[in-house]
């Protein structure tokens, strides 16, 4: 039986190409224009890149993008303004402050400023306490979602099925548990969260049906800790020390994919498979801010 590569690219077009259309579909029926608004404080070279990919990818697709860009020397109270300043505006549905930020800057209290309803990121703690509670409207966090994504857009909806967790962060970890938990699509899952920590972690990972893995260390689950027939998303992007590459480097997963993709049912890459998906996700959450405040059926 072959593996099936599970492309996050080609799902992330897919998804960029319906809202495309949902974008067109809002203005026509409202005038509303979705507008996002990504924040960066300080000259850091991969904030700077993702940045500029979020706002290349929000236009290409009709959402109106403002990129702030303030200095590193930036307070925390001149921050908090230019929050509260893109809260009170009405063209702006998605407020994202891209992090890590300076440390003389607590990164909790920005995003505690956030008005939840424009807290497209879903880092916000309204949001946090939605996701794990099931209730209200909320912004699901962009990877985890579009981790989601990839599995019931492959054919491997979570439903009924166990899924292994490996890694416990805020950003994917957790709340990706609390979205697999919830009741209704995609969904439904048994979750059990392993991490670094946990003992015998290949004891653990082999119970999976679907195994995600976010632990941000390279190449750390081999094929022996991966069942036959497992479906394995890869979230990890590494670089690691590569000499016969021109750059010096290559980007790989937590997974080790050469291996594990000869027992898995089907695999994600890294890269093509999870990191296309995030700023899709973003994107999503944007349009469907916008469609609340349109009043508009999401
Ligand atoms: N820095 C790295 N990833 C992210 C993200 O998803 N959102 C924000 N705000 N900052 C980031």
């Amino acid at each position: 039986m072959s593996t099936q590569i599970i492309s996050g690219r080609d799902i992330a077009e897919e998804i960029r190409g319906e809202l495309t259309e949902r974008v067109a579909a809002l203005k026509a029926e409202s005038g509303i224009v979705p507008g996002l608004a990504t924040v960066l404080v300080g000259s850091d070279p991969a904030s700077e890149m993702y940045v500029g990919m979020k706002n290349k990818a929000a236009a290409a697709m009709g959402i109106h993008s403002r990129q702030i860009t303030l200095p590193a020397a930036t307070t925390e109270s001149e921050l908090l303004g230019v929050v509260d300043g893109l809260n009170a505006d009405p063209a702006v549905h998605g407020i994202l402050v891209q992090l890590p930020l300076p440390n003389h800057i607590d990164e909790g209290k920005i995003i505690e400023a956030i008005d939840p309803s424009k807290d497209v990121d879903g880092f916000h703690p309204v949001s946090v306490g939605r996701l794990a509670t099931d209730s209200g409207e909320f912004f699901a966090p962009c990877t985890p979602a579009g981790v989601v994504e990839m599995l019931v857009r492959s054919g491997n909806d979570p439903n009924g099925k166990h899924v292994v967790v490996v890694g416990r962060s805020n950003i994917v970890g957790r709340p990706l548990a609390s979205l697999l938990l919830r009741k209704g699509a995609g969904g439904n899952a048994t979750v059990t969260v392993a991490h670094s920590r946990t003992p015998d972690l290949g004891a653990v990972t082999r119970t999976a049906d679907i195994l995600v893995v976010a632990m941000g260390r390279p190449e750390m689950i081999t094929a022996d800790m991966v069942r036959p027939g497992t479906v394995v998303i890869d979230v990890g992007t590494n670089r690691v020390d590569d000499p016969t590459r021109e750059k010096g480097y290559r980007v790989c997963g937590d997974v080790l994919f050469d291996e594990v993709k000869e027992v898995a049912s089907a695999i994600s890459p890294v890269p093509g498979g999870v990191g296309p998906m995030t700023i899709t996700m973003l994107l999503a959450n944007t349009v469907k801010s916008a469609a609340l405040a349109s009043g508009s059926k999401v």
